[in-house]
């Protein structure tokens, strides 16, 4: 390892939160993560050093010009692309998602198709299926296998066809982790001329983001999922963003990435998601620099939270009256990320929710947007109970956890 877990802590003032006495246990992480202090002190420079709007003929205006250049090259680097004008910011994926389902949905005509997943946050669905409507397209599904919570690659070659203009799907699920083959999805996709968005956010926090390799024409995250601010990212390729008829206000810029940045944006955020990338970096391998830091990042990431989740999906199985959705079987994980939903044969997840959170132990309870997957699995309207690790949990948490549903 190149990073102690425990030092590592020490970077996350909101990790010395106590709940009733004992130091709370953030396992909340898929809903949103905790900041390390670099990134506030980043935000907080922001907007005491060069608070001001673009364009100007001034100095601060200068500087928070360069200051975000140099955020979109640090998140292209991120993503995996050497062209910065293609990283474009926004609200939050949300947003950003159905701003380009509006816009690509009038480039569709009556008749042509759409395929979504079924394992999708609802942010990956709605928008899609909303423009469907709109412009009189049918949408199809890829499948979700109920045993062990995969894609259903069979159902995606049947829906796919001459008509089908985009395919939808996630690179991980934030219900139950599966991580998605999504360079396969996209070379069936693209087989058939369709384009591929991919929802990378709940990705982002565990694996390199690829954009390259996975051959994807559009992929989302958002920051405040990776240890940044509340900041949306998409990544379109150059030709897809430039000649897609997007919604913007006259006077401004028609070029990338301006074009699809409408109104003035989060500055400070978008200066903090470029830090949370270095928080991230910073755990890779000191030999390296640039995206090769962050891959190595994320190698040793994995590493930690595959042991994590070994111990946690174990400890689990071991209880009475549990059931663990999706992959459980160590020697897969390389295809989950370390999120795990849970449901007990008689108590309702927002029991379980609601007395490991009196216990200062964070977890959520519900579908978390993920509402095709729970309707899919017939797990509506409790959902599931939802533990989410990233790289600042500890074993001694996962314990904490085990021993607290022990005893209900
Ligand atoms: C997998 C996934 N996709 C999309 C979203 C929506 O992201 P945002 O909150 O940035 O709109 C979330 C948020 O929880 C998510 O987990």
């Amino acid at each position: 390892m190149t990073w102690d877990p425990l030092q590592l802590r020490g970077r996350f003032p909101a990790l010395e939160l106590e709940v009733a006495g004992r130091p709370a246990v953030f396992f909340d992480g898929p809903a949103g993560s905790q900041v390390p202090v670099a990134v506030v002190e980043a935000m907080n420079r922001a907007l005491v050093q060069f608070n001001a709007n673009l364009g100007g003929h001034f100095v601060t205006s200068v500087g928070c010009e360069r200051a975000l250049q140099e955020a979109h090259r640090r998140v292209a680097e991120f993503m995996g692309t050497e062209d910065p004008g293609e990283v474009v910011f926004g609200p939050n994926m949300t947003t950003l998602t159905l701003a380009l389902a509006r816009a690509i949905g009038r480039t569709w005509e009556a008749g042509d198709e759409i395929v979504v997943s079924r394992m999708e946050h609802d942010a990956n669905y709605t928008p899609w299926t909303q423009a469907a409507r709109d412009a009189g397209v049918e949408v199809r599904h890829i499948e979700v296998n109920r045993d062990d919570c995969t894609l259903d690659l069979d159902s995606l070659d049947r829906v796919l066809g001459a008509r089908t203009r985009l395919v939808a799907v996630g690179a991980a699920s934030n219900m139950v982790g599966t991580v998605n083959p999504v360079a396969e999805i996209v070379n069936r996709a693209h087989a058939a001329n369709a384009l591929v968005f991919v929802d990378a956010v709940h990705y982002a926090p565990h694996r390199t983001i690829d954009v390259e390799a996975w051959g994807a024409d559009f992929v989302a995250c958002s920051a405040y999922k990776f240890f940044g601010p509340h900041v949306g990212v998409l990544w379109g390729r150059r030709s897809l963003l430039e000649e897609t008829p997007v919604y913007k206000l006259r006077p401004a810029s028609d070029r990338l990435p301006d074009r699809w940045m409408t109104g003035t944006q989060n500055h400070e955020g978008i200066v903090g998601t470029a830090a949370a990338i270095d928080h991230i970096a910073s755990l890779g391998d000191d030999a390296t620099e640039g995206r090769a830091r962050i891959l190595s990042a994320f190698d040793e990431i994995g590493t930690y939270e595959g042991a994590l989740s070994e111990r946690l999906i174990a400890g689990i199985q071991a209880l009475d009256g549990f059931h663990v959705w999706g992959i459980t079987d160590p020697s897969r994980f390389e295809e989950r990320v370390p999120t795990l939903s849970v449901t007990h044969a008689r108590h309702k997840p927002v029991e379980i929710a609601r007395r490991l959170g009196e216990q200062g132990i964070f977890v959520w309870d519900g579908n978390f947007y993920a509402l095709p997957l729970t309707e899919a699995l017939g797990l509506e309207p409790d959902g599931t109970l939802r533990i989410g690790l990233l790289h600042y949990n500890t074993s001694d948490e996962v314990d904490r956890l085990l021993a607290a549903l022990a005893e209900l």
